[in-house]
């Protein structure tokens, strides 16, 4: 089997170190995409090198589509193949709290621009090179981040659960149209992740988690455990599954009574 490789987008801190770091202990060398923190991409880097595997900072803002069509080509000029996209970069709302009749077009724009428009367009460029080299034995898949959001509303965050919504969508449409060129399509949902997305929030969740019954599994998610979702989904071992979303949400997805 080929050596394979990855991009991780959104891969200098949090879920997506995780999941670049869990990749990596699974022998896969790592592109580590990242927007404007060069110093915290270098250090999901070195510790991909520490395990032993290849990896590259890529700077790219997921939201530009000049910018999406560099970093698949700087990928496949440093990793040789593509095998394994994950589309993990994502931003809150710019308008996050204020009330749902003031949310700005520009906020709302942003985020289409980077959790869905970035993804979407960044799975068609992959795609492409993926369908156009030969699989070579190595099992080729997509994975999205979503988000609970992706079903739970929060009006203080509006335009970012849209985004994440319609990540479900997306992921069934390219698991369709993907099918016959061996590419598997996933959604992995993670529930309430320590990472810095939610250290601003951290007191609130900590309550709810702690006190309120939130979860079933009663502790914050950790980085790694949506890292060891995506890498179970990458090996290949659900090849007969394709549109699913996987919840890594310590079970805040069941309805209870
Ligand atoms: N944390 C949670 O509880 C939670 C729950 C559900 C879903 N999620 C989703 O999981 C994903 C990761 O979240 P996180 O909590 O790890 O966020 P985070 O700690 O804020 O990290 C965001 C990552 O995305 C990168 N990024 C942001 N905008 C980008 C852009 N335009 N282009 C390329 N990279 C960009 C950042 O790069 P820089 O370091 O260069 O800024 C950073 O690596 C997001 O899609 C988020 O919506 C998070």
């Amino acid at each position: 089997m080929a050596q394979r490789a990855a991009i991780v987008t959104g891969a200098s801190r949090g879920i997506g170190r995780g999941i670049a770091l869990t990749l990596a202990e699974g022998g896969w060398d790592v592109v580590v995409n990242y927007a404007g923190n060069a110093a915290a991409a270098d250090e999901t880097v070195e510790r991909v090198a520490e395990l032993g595997r290849k990896a590259v900072a890529i700077q790219a803002d997921v939201g530009s589509g000049e910018d999406r069509q560099r970093l698949v080509n700087e990928s496949i000029a440093a990793m040789g193949r593509i095998h394994l996209l994950v589309n993990n970069a994502g931003i809150t709302s710019p308008d996050r709290g204020k009330p749902l009749l003031e949310f700005s077009e520009a906020s709302f724009d942003r985020v289409m621009d980077v959790n869905l428009k970035g993804p979407f367009f960044l799975s068609q460029l992959v795609a492409r090179h993926m369908s156009q080299t030969p699989a070579e034995g190595v099992f080729r898949s997509i994975v999205n981040i979503s988000s609970l959001s992706e079903f739970a509303v929060s009006v203080a965050r509006a335009d970012y659960c849209v985004s994440k919504s319609a990540i479900g969508m997306m992921t069934k449409v390219f698991a369709v149209g993907l099918a016959e060129f061996g590419i598997n399509v996933y959604d992995v949902r993670p529930g309430v992740v320590a990472s810095d997305m939610t250290a601003g929030v951290s007191d609130k969740y900590d309550k709810l988690i702690h006190e309120g019954g939130l979860l079933p599994i009663a502790r914050w998610g950790q980085p790694e455990d949506v890292g060891k979702a995506v890498a179970a989904l990458a090996e290949g071992h659900f090849a007969y599954s394709t549109g699913d979303t996987i919840s890594v949400d310590g079970g805040f997805h069941i309805q209870r009574l």
